[in-house]
């Protein structure tokens, strides 16, 4: 990506999958432009097979990542109390309090524990099924579907969980249509009740969040996996509270959270990027993982700088499609963080760091586990 940075900066691409070449827009300021620029459509994608890394598509057709503006705005409208700020903090306690108890349960087994069957996993799935209305009875299943449905490999198993999901949600939204529940199903159902949204979309957008909630569980392993092969980093981690927030957005700009690239844009017009004439109808691809290390922004990209300022990351996207679930992300990431400072203080890896495996076949880019004593 750094090569192709300096090289293009707008390039033309191939991935595995779909058909013919895309432009690939790597330089902060290109990318900032690109997906906030409504001249560039989420919307035109659908139908078009266009060239990406998986076979299949992650969100369904009808769902969030593939609409634009207003009827984009208007879904996000329907979920935003439950991920604003207010929305978040409500939710930090008895967030805290799941960790709690997971962390406690590990304490008592003793060590060694793989941190990402224990805690990274089991941790932001909780969250999310809460904040979603998911029943605790039905929580292996949606799990198993968003590890069905995040495997890039097979497309039959992913559409058919896809479809399972959605036909869960689907369910769980017309149970609480009445609109008078606080969690994000009964949010969406009353959207729909009251015709504010079609129930294909909101559907569709339930499966994004439950998928997008368990994005922590691969973020955070990287940052897990970091902290430990920088003790540095972790010592002063540890004697220096304070520095924790802005430690954490310096490690979400750091880690590479997706292989390759997301869901591309069709130009609407010929617009000019990065010197580049992109043709109305050619598709754009572009890159947050490599924005995140663009020299002209970052300087020094490729260190860890835990006081980094300013530190305008788009690890989280940017634009209209600005990922949804980034204050809740951000204060699972801080609670998970805290728990692996402060209440593991010899915390280190069980098995030589070579013997870590990282997912293969994957869009999201994570440790399979993080097997650690302390
Ligand atoms: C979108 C990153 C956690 C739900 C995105 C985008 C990125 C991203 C880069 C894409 C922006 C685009 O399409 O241009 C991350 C990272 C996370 C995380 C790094 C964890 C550290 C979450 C969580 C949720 C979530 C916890 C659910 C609560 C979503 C949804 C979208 C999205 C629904 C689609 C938004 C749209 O198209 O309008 N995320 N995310 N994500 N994320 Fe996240």
């Amino acid at each position: 990506m750094a090569e192709l940075m300096r090289e293009g900066p707008v390039t033309r691409i191939r991935l595995p999958h779909g058909e013919g070449w895309a432009w690939l827009v790597t330089r902060h300021e290109d990318v900032r432009m690109v997906t906030n620029d409504p001249r560039f459509s989420r919307k035109a994608v659908v139908g078009r097979d266009i060239t990406r890394l998986a076979p299949h598509f992650i969100p369904l057709k009808d769902s969030v990542a593939f609409q634009d503006p207003p009827d984009h705005t208007r879904i996000r409208r329907a979920v935003a109390p439950a991920f604003t700020a207010r929305g978040v903090e409500r939710l930090r306690d008895r967030a805290r309090e799941t960790l709690d108890g997971l962390v406690g349960d590990v304490l008592r087994d003793g060590p060694p524990a793989d941190f990402t069957e224990r805690l990274l996993a089991p941790f932001p799935l909780a969250v999310i099924c809460e904040l979603m209305g998911v029943p605790a009875a039905d929580r292996d299943d949606v799990h198993r579907w968003t590890a069905l449905i995040l495997a890039s490999e097979d497309r039959e198993s992913s559409e058919r969980a896809k479809q399972e999901m959605y036909g869960y949600f689907t369910g769980l939204m017309r149970e609480r249509s009445a609109g008078d529940g606080e969690d994000v199903t009964g949010l969406l159902g009353g959207a729909v009740a009251a015709g504010e949204v079609p129930e294909a979309a909101a559907a569709g957008f339930a499966v994004l969040l439950q998928i997008g909630g368990e994005a922590v569980t691969k973020n955070c392993g990287n940052m897990l996996y970091i902290l430990l092969t920088h003790p540095g980093h972790l010592a002063r981690l540890r004697s220096e509270p304070a520095l924790r927030p802005s430690a954490i957005d310096e490690l979400l700009r750091y880690i590479p959270h997706r292989n390759a690239v997301g869901l591309s844009r069709i130009a609407l017009e010929d617009v000019t990027v990065g010197g580049v004439r992109i043709r109305a109808g050619e598709p754009v691809h572009v890159s947050y993982v490599a924005a995140n290390r663009d020299p002209d922004v970052f300087p020094e990209p490729d260190r860890i700088d835990l006081t980094r300022r300013p530190n305008p990351h788009v690890a989280f996207g940017h634009g209209p499609h600005y990922c949804v679930g980034a204050l809740l992300a951000r204060m699972e990431t801080e609670l998970l963080v805290s728990a692996f400072l402060d209440r593991f203080p010899r915390l280190r890896f069980a098995v030589p760091v070579t013997e870590l495996r990282w997912q293969r076949g994957a869009l999201i880019r994570g440790p399979e586990a993080l097997p650690v004593t302390w």
